[in-house]
């Protein structure tokens, strides 16, 4: 069953430069219980997909053009903000990509994790010290009383966005989206968060967005993937559908600069993102795709499903070119 479903999502910057549209019509949906991997290259409308669905994008630069986010069959987008703040970080919360940037650095853990009690949970504000001490060591950190009184700056990388988790974790919400949670952290540090968050997805009933260029976190964590590309999504599919039978070339180019495929030279794809000012009238990847026609150039493909929600946008897909979808 879907809990966020979100359709036909744009989202827009106004830029000295002028208006730039950074998500141009981003369907997905999260089913309770499942992990929904996100890849793309960096600057494909990730983050802010996710910043509208947690509601953040209401600044003076940005705007939310068009489109709808159901949770739980509700629109979000219709909501007062008082009314989005009950579920900010009660029913729908985020873990960032940057544990340093997003905690204050001179305010205990224990007051900055208080704080979500003090909004959400005002009953138990005063008796949430013993709920923490057990949340903490959930999440696997050692001597978790003394890790309440430090300070931000005194804890690691790791711990830090153990805390991060931790205070996603506090309401049990139903949605969970994580940013590349791991990027910023060393490699023994992300196989621990990945571990940590392995085990919410076995222990809760938690829809998880999980975004990350890492591949392999995605082949060990997601039952289904979307691949997105200039602010859309070009292919989603079940995990083994994208490893076994990805069909957008976008999909396979990627999957083929996989460290995995390593032969001593650092494979990236040629080419880059076209920037948000240029504007392309076909499929963006174009310029960069080595199954490309004519027709590539001058029209966008639809988002055609192929079979049980394989679902894909390109024209030089076999299976649409011979009609095996029909
Ligand atoms: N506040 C902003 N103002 C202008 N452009 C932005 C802003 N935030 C993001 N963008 C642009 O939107 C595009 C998508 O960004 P983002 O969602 O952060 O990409 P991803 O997370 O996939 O790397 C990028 O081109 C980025 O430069
Ligand atoms: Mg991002």
């Amino acid at each position: 069953m879907s809990i966020l479903e979100v359709n036909n999502l744009k989202v827009s910057f106004d830029t000295v430069m002028g208006k730039v549209e950074a998500v141009k019509g981003v369907d997905l949906t999260v089913n309770a219980g499942e992990v929904l991997g996100v890849v793309g290259e960096s600057g494909s409308g990730k983050s802010v997909t996710s910043l509208a669905i947690m509601g953040l994008i209401n600044n003076s630069t940005g705007s939310i053009e068009s489109g709808e986010i159901l949770f739980q069959g509700k629109n979000l987008l219709e909501l007062k903000e008082k009314e989005m703040c009950k579920i900010r970080g009660n029913k729908v919360s985020m873990i960032f990509q940057e544990p340093m940037t997003s905690l204050n650095p001179v305010v205990t853990v224990y007051k900055q994790l208080r704080e979500v009690y003090k909004i959400h949970r005002p009953d138990m504000k005063n008796k949430c010290r013993e709920e923490l001490i057990t949340l903490l060591a959930q999440l696997n950190i050692p001597d978790s009383n003394a890790v309440l009184n430090k300070y931000p700056f005194e804890l690691s990388g790791g711990l830090k966005q153990r805390i991060m988790i931790a205070m996603a974790m506090i309401c049990k919400p139903s949605v969970i989206i994580a940013d590349e949670p791991t990027t910023a952290l060393d490699v023994t540090t992300q196989a621990e968060i990945i571990e940590l968050l392995k085990k919410i997805k076995d222990e809760s009933n938690s829809g998880i967005m999980l975004i990350t260029h890492d591949l392999g976190v995605i082949a060990e964590m997601a039952q289904r993937v979307i691949v997105m590309y200039f602010g859309k999504v070009v292919e989603e599919c079940s995990v083994k559908a994208f490893f076994d039978n990805a069909r957008h070339p976008y999909s396979e180019d990627l999957l083929a600069a996989m460290p995995e495929n390593f032969d001593g030279r650092f494979q990236s794809i040629e080419g880059n993102v076209p920037n948000l000012y240029e504007e392309v009238k076909g499929c963006a990847y174009y310029s960069r795709c080595k199954k490309s026609i004519e027709e590539c150039q001058k029209n966008e493909p639809p988002m055609v499903e192929l079979y049980n929600g394989h679902k894909v946008r390109c024209f030089k897909c076999e299976a649409i070119e011979k009609g095996d979808n029909k």
